[in-house]
């Protein structure tokens, strides 16, 4: 299963994944990973993995459609049996979805369909739940939206603050994010029981 990878910031979900390939645990591939403005930890640490890395910046093109087509064609010449947004913060267009036959995975560091959007953490606590966690998904054009591969769930503590309740989450949120991609290249068709 050849896989791109997108990111926005530090990677650390996307590190998981390369150690897991050098591991030997994870039979994918990563073929490239891709960002969406100069200057993230995500694709220099790619690039210091010996990945290939491109970046479609947000803020060059005059409008939306333009970058969305852009970068479809930069994904697209890497030919991915799965497109993986990993901490990627932009909304990609139906056309991309659909230029990758709906194979784009995302992780949440939420409970979706509950707190969606670029604070799931944040707004899980003011909220006042007791437990939240993170989701693997396909991807739909909405936000946070589209079939639920995997879940697992991370209990609030009450002397959490936004920051420590994340780190708990990312840590469960790696590991979900390698297993699913692991079930995903041995069955295609997979969704956590
Ligand atoms: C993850 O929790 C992801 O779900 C969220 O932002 C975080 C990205 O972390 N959208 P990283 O860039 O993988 O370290």
């Amino acid at each position: 299963m050849r896989i791109v990878v997108l990111v926005s910031g530090t990677g650390s979900n996307l590190q998981a994944v390369i150690d897991a390939v050098k591991a030997g645990e994870l039979g994918v591939d990563i073929a490239a990973v891709g960002a969406d403005r100069e200057g993230t930890y995500g694709v220099e640490r790619s690039a210091a993995a010996g990945i290939p890395t491109f970046v479609v910046d947000f803020k060059a093109y005059q409008d939306r459609a333009d970058w969305n087509q852009a970068l479809t064609e930069a994904v697209a010449a890497y030919q991915p049996d799965v497109v993986v947004s990993s901490g990627f913060m932009r909304i990609v267009s139906p056309g991309f979805i659909d230029a990758f036959g709906g194979r784009y995975l995302n992780t949440h560091p939420a409970l979706l369909p509950a707190f969606p959007g670029a604070h799931g953490v944040r707004d899980a606590m003011a909220y006042g739940v007791k437990v939240t966690g993170c989701t693997v998904h396909w991807a739909d054009a909405g936000v946070d939206t589209g079939p639920i591969i995997a879940q697992e769930a991370v209990a609030i503590e009450d002397s959490d603050t936004e920051e420590t309740l994340h780190e708990r989450i990312k840590v469960v949120e790696r590991k979900l994010l390698v297993s699913t991609l692991a079930a995903l290249a041995a069955d295609p068709a997979y969704s956590a029981a």
